[in-house]
């Protein structure tokens, strides 16, 4: 029998990369998609450089590899096209097949408003930043097209093995000979990427749709875990300043932290939590 086909578009991202290998590896015939960075070389998983804002060439690669499974985890903080506009197209372009393929699609944790925390998916989105916003159209129009469509919410992903992109800040400051915060008064539900990768192979491979929350089971505050994960990344966490995000002149979502009990009780991929993982890389410096 021929392996499923998986479309991910993202092969070449945080998320992504893990995932072009962990599906390969769970069977699939991966066609990942990239743009400016390479995706990962392992076998079963085929490389795709593509600009998923050029519709008519991502209507094509629809057509072309007929996927069964379908992940959408491409995005941009930069560009708006990709967020929403782009979703809403490669989600109507598989509604449009003969046999429209399982969909899931990566949305985040930043659709809530922060004031409360702790939400599960029957709590009400209401984002206060437009990066949310945009998230938050991409699910709607994934639903519109594909009613029967994956929508998962993760919480920051983060990673033993290297930097996040969310922390890539860090890193500059450092270079610049900066020292730079991370806000105690943040507070969210980190989830490791290949927790969250498996997490997601598993819902394609039982075809479970609907919403998804996906944070590892801890509430944590940003100070405490941005300098737990430098410490676990071998950087010196003396770096980073315990700040305050009321104090700072942005506005930013105090606690977008998630209930992940639907999927703790109806998986079999356990989302660790931030402080099983890194409470080890307690310390000083
Ligand atoms: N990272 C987090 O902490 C976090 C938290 C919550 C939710 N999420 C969600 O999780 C998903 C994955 O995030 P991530 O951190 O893995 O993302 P990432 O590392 O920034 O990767 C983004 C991917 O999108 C691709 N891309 C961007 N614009 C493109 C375009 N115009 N055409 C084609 N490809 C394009 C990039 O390709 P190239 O690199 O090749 O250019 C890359 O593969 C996203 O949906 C994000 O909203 C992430």
């Amino acid at each position: 029998m021929e392996p499923a086909r998986m479309l991910l578009t993202g092969g070449s991202g945080f998320l992504g990369s893990v995932l072009a290998v962990l599906a390969a590896a769970a069977g699939y015939r991966v066609w990942a998609t990239h743009l400016s960075n390479p995706v990962p070389d392992r076998r079963g998983v085929t490389p795709v450089k593509i600009n998923l804002t050029d519709y008519s060439a991502l209507t094509a690669l629809v057509r072309e590899s007929a996927p069964s499974v379908v992940v959408h985890t491409a995005y941009s903080m930069s560009d708006s096209a990709i967020n929403a506009g782009c979703s809403g197209e490669l989600a109507a372009a598989c509604a449009a097949l003969a046999r429209p393929p399982f969909f899931l699609y990566t949305s985040t944790d930043l659709v809530f408003d922060g004031r409360r925390g702790m939400y599960s998916e029957r709590d009400e989105p209401g984002p206060v930043i437009e990066y949310g916003r945009q998230k938050l159209a991409a699910e709607r129009a994934v639903s519109a097209a594909l009613p029967s469509a994956a929508i998962v919410r993760p919480s920051l992903i983060y990673d033993l093995r290297r930097l996040p992109l969310h922390l890539d800040f860090a890193l500059k400051a450092q270079r610049g000979g900066r020292t730079f915060e991370f806000f105690a008064d943040e507070f969210r539900s980190p989830v490791h990427v290949d927790d969250l990768a498996a997490m997601i192979v598993e819902l394609c491979g039982r075809r479970l749709g609907g919403l998804w929350h996906a944070g590892g089971t801890d509430r944590v505050d940003r100070w405490w875990f941005g300098t737990h994960l430098l410490r676990a990344l071998g950087y010196p966490a003396s770096m980073a300043r315990r700040g305050s995000s009321a104090a700072s002149a942005s506005r930013r979502p105090a606690d977008c932290s998630l209930c992940s009990a639907k999927a703790a009780g109806q998986l079999d991929t356990a989302l660790r939590g931030a402080v099983e993982v890194l409470g080890k890389f307690d310390g000083e410096g």
